[in-house]
């Protein structure tokens, strides 16, 4: 749990690449869409909005503590056509054919077995419907993130740095056509931000790791040390898919 609502507190990134996938997916009124991998629910709550009462969202994601977050999140004046579900990409609902859109920010990377989690997703769209995901092109790990990972132990840098199943842009391509999909959008685009400082860095990492390394441990007091009083810059190669099942099928 707390490194749940520790995701939701630090992840202005996702947030922001998740409004622009959004943005360029033009949902309408009355529009279906799964959010996969929907996390504390921030993008679900702003696609019910964009849907209207006459639409729906479904948000799923395997990590309970995340799911409780978002739903401790809706209040009465919270759209009611959204629904939070803990499922994966392995046991969404996918009755043939129900999704508008299917909406996975910055999730694809942790699912390993890409090809039958595609099958699922085109099964589950409409003929026309959209899916829109965001990622990384084959990305580098930041160095400070390796040497904090390494000094947690082989255990935590195994079960964190080697969870993510990174693939590049032409490999999603390919794959997405292979299944049946038409390629709507495929773009990477170099991304920079900044850390204010080591904490904020350390912070971010937790939440993204979903708690997996501990951020009291005393051996990474080292790293708080090092880079005390610094800035941290990330660049990454951010990645925006949006594929199509055609209408005719
Ligand atoms: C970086 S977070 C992104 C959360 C949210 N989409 C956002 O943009 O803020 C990645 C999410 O993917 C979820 N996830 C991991 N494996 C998954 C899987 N096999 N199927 C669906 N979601 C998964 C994680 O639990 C996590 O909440």
């Amino acid at each position: 749990m707390e490194s749940a609502i520790c995701y939701s507190q630090t992840s202005a990134v996702q947030q922001e690449d998740g409004i622009k996938l959004l943005n360029q997916m033009n949902l309408k009124e009355g529009d279906v869409l799964l959010d996969l991998g929907c996390g504390t629910g921030f993008h679900a709550r702003d696609a019910a909005g964009r849907v209207g009462e006459t639409g729906r969202v479904v948000a799923v994601d395997p990590d309970k503590s995340r799911i409780e977050v978002a739903k401790n999140a809706l209040d009465s004046n919270s759209p009611t056509n959204l629904q939070f579900i803990v499922a994966s990409d392995k046991d969404f609902p996918a009755d043939d054919a129900q999704y508008d859109y299917v909406l996975s920010s910055f999730v694809i990377h942790w699912i390993k077995d890409k090809e039958s989690a595609f099958k699922r997703i085109y099964s589950s769209l409409k003929p026309g419907g959209k899916f829109g995901f965001t990622s990384q092109d084959d990305p580098k790990m930041h160095d400070v993130l390796i040497e904090m990972l390494q000094l947690c132990g082989p255990q935590v840098f195994q079960e964190t740095a080697q969870s993510m199943h990174w693939k590049s842009a032409n490999y999603y391509k390919e794959l997405a056509e292979s299944i049946g999909f038409e390629v709507t959008l495929m773009d990477v685009a170099e991304k920079t931000f900044s850390f204010p400082d080591i904490e904020a860095f350390i912070n971010f990492f937790y939440g993204v790791f979903h708690g997996k390394f501990d951020r009291t441990l005393p051996a990474i007091d080292g790293i708080r040390e090092k880079y005390k009083g610094q800035s941290l810059m990330v660049t990454i190669p951010r990645l925006t898919g949006i594929f199509t099942k055609p209408v005719n099928v």
